[in-house]
């Protein structure tokens, strides 16, 4: 773990490197309090795209040398996200139009599992991007769709998943952590409870924790998992890790000319080489980072790099979540509320990730007053999320969202306003 001294100095700079942090692309000033959304991009995202992507050839080769470069530049951005999550070899990292789609066209490849008689599990706390997949194909297949609840206090109910599970659960799809509550799951130990206990392959969707926590494909024992680029300071585009070894019952969509070894008999069609070239550049400020909060080994290899740049985010960012516990429960006004973990004893459990409420006030129009008041983006609406729509049953609900770029200064700024609301 990096020294909490450099950790503390160091976090209020990185902002500087955000150029939306201050003011949109017209200047004009606000505070994005919306990263679960999508974060800020970092410059090296531009950059990259400007200094490498623009001047790649479209199409990967081996006997040109602008086709040799492209097909170098595309392994290099394949190593990178291995080195970020963990995995053994580039090849275990494919690309995808969003998470969204790269877990479309994983259920459909999966498809020859979900025969009758069998079960496949999904979760309330889980984006419906890892839910709909699973049920559209899953029912088309004939497979039994299971639902795990979440616990009174709006925790994924552990329990419930692994009393679920049986010697014909196919598929477990779950997720690392809400993109409402912030809560984050044990997927290390609840990984290696479900593999116990059935044959199922795990599917983790990363997509929240990607940018508040390290995360390990070996550690966590999962067969899939997927997450976003611009949830994680660079541009849209879906990162899906395969474990090397599952063959069986993998039918993907394929082009009839189309390699059949992965990563390529994941992907269709040609690459967004600028897409990943902004990744690149994203996951280079993150070794950055990692660099300057590892006094002494910056010669570290990636992979260790990246361990302790996330480390250092979530040791800050529970700090920040500590900050805001503490603001939001001088508060004292009845009408409002926040759903999720709120005892700091709990901190490292969860992002600093806040799903609250004013009672009598529809979340669009906190939202807009917010806007109209402080010039301050905050989220409002289902949230693409289960535990809103099928566990609370409600259609909306308000999230304030912070990523490492934040400090208490934009918390206070919130709070102000949140307090003058509340008192007008
Ligand atoms: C937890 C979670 N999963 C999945 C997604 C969908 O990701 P994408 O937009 O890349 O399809 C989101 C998007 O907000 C998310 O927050």
């Amino acid at each position: 773990m990096p020294e909490p001294d450099i950790i503390f100095s160091l976090f209020p700079k990185l902002r500087r490197r955000f150029p939306g942090f201050y003011a949109d692309s017209r200047g004009e000033k606000r505070l994005y309090l919306n990263s679960g959304a999508g974060s800020l991009m970092v410059d090296s995202c531009l950059g990259v795209i400007n200094s490498e992507g623009a001047g790649l050839n479209p199409m990967p080769g081996q006997i040109t040398q602008p086709e040799n470069q492209t097909r170098e530049f595309q392994q290099q951005v394949r190593q990178l996200v291995a080195d970020f999550l963990g995995a053994g070899r580039p090849e275990e990292i494919s690309f995808h139009f969003s998470t969204t789609a790269a877990l479309f066209n994983l259920a459909f490849a999966l498809r020859s599992l979900f025969k009758p008689g069998k079960n496949l599990l999904v979760t309330n706390l889980d984006h419906f991007a890892n839910i709909s997949p699973w049920e559209t194909i899953g029912a088309w297949q004939g497979v039994e769709i299971r639902r795990v609840r979440l616990t009174r206090d709006l925790l994924l109910d552990s329990s419930d998943l692994l009393s679920q599970l049986d010697h014909d659960t196919v598929l477990v799809a779950i997720t690392g952590a809400s993109n409402v509550l912030g809560t984050i799951v044990p997927l290390t130990d609840l990984v290696s409870e479900i593999k116990q206990r059935s044959p199922a392959l795990v599917v983790v969707d990363a997509v929240h924790l990607a940018p508040h926590a390290p995360i390990d494909v070996r550690e966590i024992g999962c067969d899939f998992l997927a997450f976003s680029g611009y949830k994680i300071f660079g541009p849209m585009v879906g990162l899906l890790y395969s474990r090397p070894g599952i063959n069986e019952g993998i039918v993907p969509y394929r082009v009839e000319t189309n390699r059949v070894e992965p990563p390529y008999c994941w992907e269709q069609g040609m690459l967004p080489n600028l897409q990943l070239a902004g990744l690149k550049g994203a996951l280079e400020y993150l070794l950055e980072l990692g660099r300057a909060v590892s006094s002494g080994d910056s010669l570290a290899p990636a992979r260790k790099i990246f361990r302790r740049a996330m480390e250092a985010i979530r040791h800050y960012e529970q700090d920040l979540s500590l900050y805001f516990l503490e603001r939001f429960k001088k508060i004292a006004s009845p009408r409002l509320k926040l759903y999720g973990i709120d005892s700091p004893g709990r901190i490292t459990s969860r992002t600093p990730t806040f799903a609250l409420e004013i009672a009598g006030l529809a979340p669009s129009d906190l939202k807009r007053m917010f806007w109209e008041k402080g010039r301050i983006i905050i989220a409002d609406g289902n949230h693409y999320s289960a535990v809103v729509v099928r566990q609370m049953q409600k259609t909306a609900l308000n999230r304030v969202s912070l990523a490492h770029y934040d400090g208490p200064d934009s918390l206070d700024q919130f709070f102000d306003c949140l307090e003058h609301i509340i008192k007008h």
